[in-house]
């Protein structure tokens, strides 16, 4: 089954407009030199600097994303961003359900469902993130919680076209800390049976599950060589054109 490894990077709440811009033009000049490269690009910036980033990649084979957005198209909502708006800003793709956002923002998978089909309706594909914290794997549940957060966060409407799925143990991000090769694909196998039972073989055979939690250039072939890792959502070694790039090379991008 050909999946096309997603080399992802999600910046974050990092990056002001001179900074954001130069990173985005050396990914894109990195990935031009690649010429016709075997993975798929995609960078996620604050909302901030979507429409610079974007101009900033012309001409470059790497997708825009952004980090979260509302799961209403327009209207009295305070400080949100909706989906039609990444759209009209230059997006493909939209992050859901990051730790980052279910912790500090208390989604639950229901919300986190709903933003994702208004991100669908938007015309967008979405990233839905799910993994367990430290307290849920030493308990064992590790599998139980990944298994719950696709059964309530993915909607009935996903397909392996519209959908990514980024299984980010909690307690690997940002930490240094990774699981196991063993592990990570466990857990990666065990989310395409799931994924399997709620959509159907077809979609979980082609859908893309990509592993997040410092991933770094020498950790990446080790992860993105694993049967059902198909690619990698970075964060801090997104923000390093060297070591964004470096990742993608070491998987086999090029
Ligand atoms: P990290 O973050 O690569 O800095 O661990 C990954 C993520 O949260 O997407």
């Amino acid at each position: 089954m050909a999946r096309k490894i997603m080399i992802a990077g999600n910046w974050k709440m990092n990056g002001l407009l001179e900074d954001g811009v130069a990173l985005a033009k050396g990914v894109a000049a990195e990935v031009k030199k690649m010429g016709k490269p075997e993975c798929e690009f995609l960078v996620c910036p604050p909302f901030t600097l979507l429409t610079s980033v974007k101009k900033a990649l012309r001409g470059a084979k790497v997708a825009l994303g952004a980090q979260d957005c509302h799961f209403t198209e327009k209207g009295a909502h305070t400080g949100d961003i909706s989906p039609v708006m990444l759209k009209d800003a230059g997006c493909q793709y939209v992050i859901t359900g990051h730790s980052e956002r279910r912790a500090d923002h208390g989604e639950s998978n229901e919300l986190i469902c709903k933003k994702s089909q208004a991100a669908y309706d938007a015309g967008l594909k979405v990233i839905i993130c799910i993994g367990e914290t430290l307290a849920e794997r030493d308990a064992g549940k590790t599998i139980d919680v990944c298994s719950a957060q696709i059964l309530g966060s993915v909607p009935e409407t996903a397909t392996s076209s519209n959908t990514v799925i980024a299984y980010e143990p909690v307690w690997a991000i940002g930490t240094g800390k990774t699981p196991t090769a063993k592990d990570v694909e466990d857990v990666h196998a065990a989310v395409r049976k799931v994924l399997a039972k709620k959509l159907g073989k077809g979609n979980a055979n082609k859908m893309r599950i990509l592993y997040g939690g410092s991933v770094k250039p020498a950790n990446a072939k080790e992860f993105l060589s694993l049967p059902d890792v198909d690619g990698a959502l970075i964060g801090g070694a997104s923000l390093k054109v060297e070591d964004f790039i470096n990742i993608a090379k070491n998987a086999g991008c090029c």
